[in-house]
């Protein structure tokens, strides 16, 4: 059963953000204001987003949103600071914990500021204990599932001096969140919330909570509306896109659907001219889909495929249910429907029991495949998983030294690969002025490379624009080029 927020409960939620906007506006008004509020992020994309919908409740209330803030500047520290965690690694936690700690003192400046902590950590009952007893500065909790009840936390702080630290989890589905997004041409939308699958390593089922997919009718409105509002292209996202839908037939009056449905839904329906989605699960990456990456030109010929490894026993330790064979087989189907297909992945080196054989298979998986790009990681041990029991957990010298191989090996094929792009024309959605050399653009191509392109004044470009360019050189993780033409 599927909990969607009722419309009920989100009009409560209204309600209590405009009686805080009533508050803030006169503060303002009084010449004390504005008041300002930031919201730092840690973790995956789908945290971005999340940070995106509470930046968006935030202004709501009456807050001028600061994108960041210096501890040492007296004054200038915001008068609400959240932290959107993250707890996929080890280091992510010992960081965000780092930066709860150092607010303190700015709190002791500014008594009224208050601090809340949002996301994955806050999942997990000895995160929510080690707040509630060592940063008694923290107002409040919120975890992934409930951070719609944001004005009701705040309401209770701000009129009735209340800390909200433990509320229970819920698995919800809430609609309404107005998102305050960062980029105007690219924006993020949830498809679906949670993860089933319990690969072994892995902490994100335990606090994101089930599957849980958004009715297509919903999807399709707010693509449509980003679309009327300037977006050029989205990104549909959730932690294993490919069983999206699971489930949904009993939402009274919704027909049996699938992630291939929804994404030419998404084509088809609304006016946005590129289409990326992530991640997708290897097991579930349906020959439907495939087909419809290959048949709607509005999907970019991109896809995250993660493989973790490339040894079939690691893989069954993982939980993965696919085997190397099975994978291989997968990336062969995708690359006859789409010759030109960008792919990309995600590789985690010492998995418990990793012998020096099945990293040598995930270093030939590399070389066979030939992914664009991949994103390594060293394994974490992460407290309630499966794998943290094991008792074969790899030294880390050795982790160190196969980590070390791994990446020489990738950005050695990641060049190689940009390399092969020298010479083709490419249509790029620009992003601005190039970061590191103000003559030059930055866009991206349909694979999602970075590309930095020169243009003269004539050409007009302008951030948000498709432009054709010309690939001139390559680096291992960028392009270079020259602007041909504009395009649409
Ligand atoms: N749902 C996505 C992954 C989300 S987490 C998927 O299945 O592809 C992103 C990446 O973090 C994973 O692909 C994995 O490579 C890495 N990761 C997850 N748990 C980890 C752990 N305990 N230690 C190190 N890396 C981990
Ligand atoms: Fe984690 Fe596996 Fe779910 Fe991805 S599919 S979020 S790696 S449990
Ligand atoms: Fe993402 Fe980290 Fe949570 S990777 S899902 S923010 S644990």
């Amino acid at each position: 059963m599927i909990n969607r927020v009722s419309p009920e409960t989100m009009a409560e939620m209204d309600r209590l953000s405009r009686k805080i906007k009533e508050r803030n506006d006169a503060i303002r008004e009084s010449g004390a204001g504005p008041l300002t509020a930031c919201v730092k992020t840690f973790g995956c994309q789908m945290n971005e987003h999340d940070s995106e919908k509470l930046r968006g409740m935030l202004k709501r209330m009456g807050y001028d949103i600061v994108p960041d803030f210096s501890l040492g500047g007296g004054n200038l520290i915001p008068d609400v600071v959240l932290f959107n965690t993250c707890c996929v690694r080890e280091n992510a936690e010992d960081r965000i914990f780092g930066q709860i700690g150092a607010i303190k003192g700015a709190k002791k400046l500014k008594p009224e500021m208050i601090v809340g902590v949002c996301g994955c950590m806050t999942e997990q009952d000895w995160a929510v204990e080690r707040i509630r007893k060592s940063y008694r500065h923290v107002d409040m909790v919120l975890g992934t599932g409930n951070t719609y009840r944001l004005p009701e936390v705040m309401a209770a702080r701000i009129f009735d001096g209340k800390r909200t630290v433990g509320l229970a989890s819920e698995d919800s589905v809430p609609e309404g969140i107005e998102a305050d997004r960062e980029d105007r041409f690219r924006a993020y939308v949830t498809i679906m919330y949670g993860c089933d699958n319990f690969c072994s390593y892995c902490i994100v089922p335990y606090v994101r909570g089930r599957e849980r997919s958004r009715l297509p009718d919903d999807i399709v409105a707010e693509c449509a509306k980003l679309a009327s509002e300037g977006t050029k292209e989205i990104m549909l996202l959730g932690q294993n896109v490919n069983s999206y839908g699971k489930g949904l037939e009993s939402v009274d009056g919704t027909e049996k659907t699938d992630f291939a449905k929804l994404i030419r839904r998404v084509c088809s329906e609304t006016g946005v001219k590129r289409v990326r989605f992530m991640t997708s699960h290897p097991k579930d990456l349906s020959p439907d889909l495939i087909a419809a990456m290959a048949e709607e030109p509005k999907i970019c010929a991109q896809l995250h495929l993660p493989v973790q490894s490339g040894s079939t026993s690691e893989l069954k330790r993982m939980n993965r249910k696919y085997t190397r064979e099975d994978y291989l087989r997968r990336v062969a189907e995708v690359r006859r429907a789409l010759p030109d297909v960008a792919l990309s992945t995600d590789i985690m080196i010492g998995f418990p029991g990793e012998t020096e054989e099945e990293f040598l298979d995930t270093l030939s998986l590399l070389e066979e495949v030939r992914f664009d790009a991949a994103f390594t990681f060293i394994y974490s041990r992460r407290q309630g998983t499966p794998a943290a029991a094991s008792p074969d957990q790899v030294p880390e010298e050795v982790v160190k030294e196969r980590f070390q191989r791994l990446t020489e090996t990738q950005n050695r094929i990641s060049r190689e690969k940009n390399e092969e792009m020298r010479g083709k024309v490419v249509t790029v959605l620009t992003e601005g002025v190039s970061r590191t050399n103000v003559d030059r653009y930055t866009g991206r191509t349909e694979g999602n490379k970075i590309v930095n392109f020169t243009a003269p004044d004539s050409a007009k470009v302008d951030t948000g624009d498709f432009a054709r360019v010309l690939i001139t050189g390559a680096q291992t993780w960028s392009l270079e080029g020259e602007f041909v033409e504009s395009t649409d």
